[in-house]
């Protein structure tokens, strides 16, 4: 895409989008002069202690290049190898990562539960829970990993957290969330990030970056700190310990300084929001499920899907049922880049 009409017309996912300037800036600063390699810069400790006043209690944090890595990471340090993992049919994890989850535990098994909008329901957790528990000729369920926000942009709220969170807990099952969006869920909800995560039994964060800000850099944060040596030496395995931790430390040092993280997902909601308010108006689109964060799914007529494709729009489309479609907003979406669609919409459902 070379021109900045084609940029304004991606809404395929956000990680379209660019780095924010404050970013870019951290990493040419942090270019300057030499420091210790592997996580012992100075950095890397201001990412710690600005995490651990984030989440009001001392953390530690790993930084790896990519979700994938943040999540196969922590379940591989949370379940053995006979245990399973129990997540939604829709979630990254049992779609997108290549199995990496069942390769990086040696070999856990994913099982996938059902609930509306993305999100665990409570009755299929229990059932799950207690299905062949403790018989050896099955897995032994393990761990149970939330996504915030949900593959299709909903957010489970506080309540909803704190139901699933005691039920896993209770049964002696670890908890994992993958927050690749769980700056968009802070933002929408305007709840602490304690109370979202261990308040509620996270043992460990995939605290996702890089699809709000950062170039190339995500975060583990563990909670059970007990769990931390263990996943040093598994980062390292992986490939995931960069000599030069210092630039991965730099991009979330600035994306946690001045609440960077929650500016730029609180306008990346926005714009779902203004996008979802467009597109009510117009009688041909059928909006799908809850858009709380920035991912939008709705129902629109093929006519109107082919005449996006021929304007220059990018999105997924088809992928889910067909006519279903994906619009996906970030920190880099404009007003204009959304009232655009929205009109672009319109146009052609009439
Ligand atoms: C819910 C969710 N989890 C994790 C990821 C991490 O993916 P990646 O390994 O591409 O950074 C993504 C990316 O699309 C995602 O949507």
């Amino acid at each position: 895409m070379s021109t900045t009409t084609d940029t304004a017309r991606i809404f395929s996912s956000d990680n379209t989008a660019g780095a924010s300037p404050e970013i870019i800036d951290a990493v040419t600063r942090a270019a300057a002069g030499q420091t210790l390699p592997y996580g012992a810069d100075g950095i890397t400790a201001d990412v710690r202690r600005r995490m651990s006043e984030i989440f009001e209690r001392d953390v530690d944090v790993l930084l790896v290049s990519t979700g994938s890595a943040a999540n196969a990471l922590s379940l591989a340090a949370l379940t053995p190898p006979w245990g399973s993992v129990l997540c939604h049919r829709d979630s990254h994890i049992n779609n997108d990562e290549c199995g990496a989850p069942e390769f990086y535990t040696a070999g856990a098994k994913l099982v996938p539960l059902g609930g509306d909008d993305a999100k665990i329901d409570p009755d299929e957790l229990r059932a799950a829970m207690r299905h062949k528990a403790g018989d050896v000729h099955s897995v032994e369920p393990s761990v149970v990993s939330l996504t915030q926000a949900t593959e299709t942009g909903a957010v489970y709220t506080r309540d909803e957290i704190h139901t699933l969170g005691p039920i896993a807990k209770e049964a002696g099952l670890r908890l994992h969330m993958d927050g690749a969006r769980f700056a968009g869920a802070v933002a929408a909800l305007g709840r602490t990030p304690a109370e979202l995560t261990w308040r509620a039994g996270v043992d460990l964060l995939s605290f996702g970056a890089t699809k709000n800000g950062t170039m190339t850099a995500d975060a583990i944060v563990v909670f059970d700190r007990s769990l931390t040596a263990e996943l040093a030496f598994r980062a390292k395995r992986a490939g995931q310990l960069a000599s030069k931790m210092r630039f991965h430390a730099a991009q979330l040092d600035a994306y946690l300084t001045d609440d960077l993280w929650l500016r730029n997902a609180g306008h990346a909601n926005a714009m779902a929001a203004r996008l979802q308010e467009g597109l009510k108006a117009i009688p041909e689109v059928g909006l799908l499920g809850a858009a709380d964060a920035n991912i939008l799914f709705c129902r629109l007529p093929q006519r109107v899907i082919e005449g996006l494709l021929a304007d220059g729009y990018v999105f997924y489309h088809d992928r889910w049922e067909p006519g279903v479609v994906r619009f996906v907003t970030s920190f880099a979406t404009t007003e204009e880049d959304v009232d655009h669609l929205a009109q672009a919409v319109g146009r052609h459902a009439t």
